[in-house]
């Protein structure tokens, strides 16, 4: 339980309207959102939503709280995407994926009229890296890939699934974490990310966001 998640969270609904197609983001931010779409959509403040989730977890969730939800391809596009992050600038820029759903994080994101961060204030920084950055790469090679970031000094290390499994996202993929420290130059490390073969995705979100929600400790609230 976390008060500045909880808040940012819940007032992102404010941002909803009766008949739209709601993005529906992964994690504990997220989920007071969802929680609080579900709220008003039973007391009949919001009708006519459908949602189109980030993760099986998120429409799990989702459904189970009486949401309907439905896939990415039978819409034409989102209205309105809610997604917490784990670091994000000031400047609409940040990582996500802490939660290890990136890839279909950043395919939903892609595919939305509008983009609302919902995040505790301890999430505000001044630059992106202090949390290692997410790579979702494909199983095969995945090896090859991380011997590669190893001797480029990124600091990797296979996400675990319990002690002695990998973790494996909706997608079928392995992720890597690479424990940067600091990324000073965001749009460079996307890009060599992004022309690596066997990478899928990566956690860097640059230019995502319109709306930052941010929560404060004593409850308060800061919009950016
Ligand atoms: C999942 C994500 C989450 O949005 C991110 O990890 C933030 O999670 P939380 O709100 O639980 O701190 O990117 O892949």
């Amino acid at each position: 339980m976390s008060l500045m998640k909880e808040v940012a969270g819940r007032k992102a609904v404010d941002y909803i309207e009766s008949g739209m197609v709601v993005g529906l983001g992964t994690g504990s931010t997220a989920y007071y959102f969802i929680d609080e779409l579900a709220n008003r959509i039973h007391a009949g403040e919001l009708t006519h939503i459908v949602g189109v989730s980030t993760s099986n977890e998120t429409t799990q969730i989702a459904r189970e709280k009486g949401i309907q939800v439905i896939s990415l391809d039978q819409v034409n596009q989102i209205d309105v995407l809610v997604d917490g992050a784990d670091e994000t600038l000031r400047t609409f820029s940040g990582i996500k994926g802490g939660g290890g759903a990136l890839l279909y994080e950043k395919i939903v994101a892609q595919n939305s009229r509008k983009v609302i961060w919902v995040v505790g204030e301890d999430k505000v920084v001044d630059e992106l890296g202090a949390f290692p950055l997410p790579v979702e790469v494909v199983q095969f090679g995945s090896w090859k890939l991380f011997r590669y970031f190893e001797q480029a000094g990124m600091m990797p290390s296979f996400r675990k699934s319990g002690v002695d499994s990998l973790f494996i996202t909706d997608a079928g993929n392995y992720i890597i974490d690479l424990h940067l420290g600091s990324i000073p130059q965001p749009n460079q490390t996307a890009f060599e990310l992004n022309n690596m073969v066997g990478v899928v995705d990566h956690g860097l979100f640059l230019n995502y966001p319109d709306v930052i929600i941010v929560g404060k400790e004593d409850g308060e609230l800061e919009i950016i």
